[in-house]
């Protein structure tokens, strides 16, 4: 009979990785509520009209990688493919504009994207994301890309550069757009068949194309900062102010517009020292329209997400080491006569809050111990007829073979001031 796999593009996240998906959730979940952000968690779907009307018709999210299915009802629902517009809905929904502004929420969600499986490029990934909603103070420009510069150091990642830009609003977009239509229309015949096939629908997104001839025509095309009308270029100079003012070093990047249409003026990306178009670790912005979208009163917003699959791919490729465990592991070993003892004890080690199991299957002492070695226990508890009779187990040290004899009623508390 043919066996399963997981379905192409998803992983498993076995327990040897658990420790970095757990450093990363711990330590995001802490910036974020350092600075001031709440969690909400959202389903995994909705219907497919919330990422439609906010992506856009034109990107590669809904023209193509949507997961799309119609429930029994007969909605077009889909599964998430990305967080911002799912918090949005969320904050019309509750009617959260009636708290004080700006609401700041995190989140932590798998993401859905039907794309091409590659390194780094997942049909299922997972996402840290904060958003800052109500307010159009560029301050919070400055604090979500603050934000995300700490969380990476936080997590002791080097080499990270930061990549801003600004696409200006409704305002002053049309005029940027035209001036690009103009340039890349004479340039065209030196595109990829995809850009020439965007040329119309969406010149924004010809700057943002990875073959490298397009690079080439990309880097001379007209730059959205030098479209800026009175209004966006005040605050993206106050966006880089505040940057200046934290000591972030950054790099402007003309050509970065992202992948999501609902952005306006401050996009931003973090990318890691190996680039490449599948490495980027983080990426946000603005989007003061997508609430309109959503059918809601016109309503800023910014925010970021940043994928933990590339995170945890990170630390290990730069050999990162996660902080120790917090306690012991321990191994409960046994001989025929102290099993009674050693399963009473097991549960006092456990309750008391000591990480602990006890050999099962009928094993040997020696073939107990050496899988407690195998299953890289720290401690071995000890229990034969001798220890059984003086209350005091044997505690062994799996690192160097050393072994203790420690009174029953202090165990608990002599595990838990071990470090490891
Ligand atoms: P995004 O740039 O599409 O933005 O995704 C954010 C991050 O998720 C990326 O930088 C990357 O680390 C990770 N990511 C995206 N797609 C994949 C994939 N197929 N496989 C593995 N990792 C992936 C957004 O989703 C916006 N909602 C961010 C945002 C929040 N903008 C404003 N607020």
């Amino acid at each position: 009979m043919a066996t399963f796999k997981a379905p192409r593009g998803t992983a498993d996240a076995l327990p040897p990785d658990q420790p970095y998906w757990e450093f990363v959730r711990r330590q995001g979940e802490a910036i974020c509520r350092r600075y001031g952000y709440r969690r909400i968690d959202t389903p995994v779907f909705e219907e497919a009209g919330v990422f439609i009307r906010t992506i856009g018709q034109d990107t590669d999210i809904v023209e193509k990688e949507m997961y799309l299915f119609k429930d029994r009802g007969g909605k077009e629902m889909s599964l998430k493919p990305e967080g911002t517009a799912s918090v949005c809905r969320a904050y019309l929904e509750h009617g959260m504009s009636s708290l004080p502004q700006p609401v700041r929420l995190y989140y932590l969600s798998p993401v859905f994207r039907y794309e091409r499986p590659q390194a780094g490029r997942l049909r299922q990934h997972h996402q840290l994301g904060a958003e800052a909603l109500g307010e159009l103070d560029p301050a919070l420009d400055a604090e979500i890309i603050d934000l995300a510069w700490r969380f990476y150091l936080s997590l002791g990642l080097q080499g990270l550069s930061i990549q801003v830009n600004s696409l200006g609003c409704l305002k002053c977009r049309p005029a940027y757009r035209q001036a690009l239509v103009a340039y890349f229309a004479s340039r065209l015949g030196e595109m990829c068949p995809d850009c020439r096939s965007r040329f119309d629908r969406n010149p924004l997104r010809l700057l943002d194309c990875k073959n490298a001839a397009c690079i080439a025509v990309g880097d001379e095309a007209p730059r959205s900062t030098d479209h800026l009308c009175l209004e966006c270029g005040q605050h993206f100079a106050s966006v880089v102010r505040y940057l200046n003012l934290w000591e972030l070093t950054y790099n402007l990047d003309h050509r970065l517009v992202r992948g999501l249409d609902y952005y306006t003026r401050t996009v931003f990306e973090i990318q890691p020292p190996e680039g490449g178009s599948q490495s980027t670790i983080g990426g946000g912005g603005r989007y003061d329209d997508l609430m309109e979208e959503l059918g809601g009163r016109p309503t800023p917003g910014v925010g970021f997400a940043t994928g933990l699959e590339r995170i945890v791919s990170n630390l290990q490729r730069q050999g990162i080491a996660l902080p120790a465990a917090l306690g012991p592991r321990v191994y409960v070993c046994y001989l025929e006569e102290a099993r009674d003892e050693a399963f009473r004890l097991l549960a006092e080690l456990r309750h008391g809050g000591v990480e602990a199991v006890a050999a099962v299957g009928g094993r040997s002492l020696k073939s107990q111990l050496r899988q407690a070695d195998a299953q890289g226990m720290s401690r071995a508890i000890i229990l034969g007829g001798d220890e059984l009779k003086s209350g005091c187990p044997m505690v062994r040290d799996m690192s160097n073979g050393q072994q203790q004899s420690i009174p029953t009623g202090q165990l608990t508390a002599f595990l838990k001031g071990l470090s490891g």
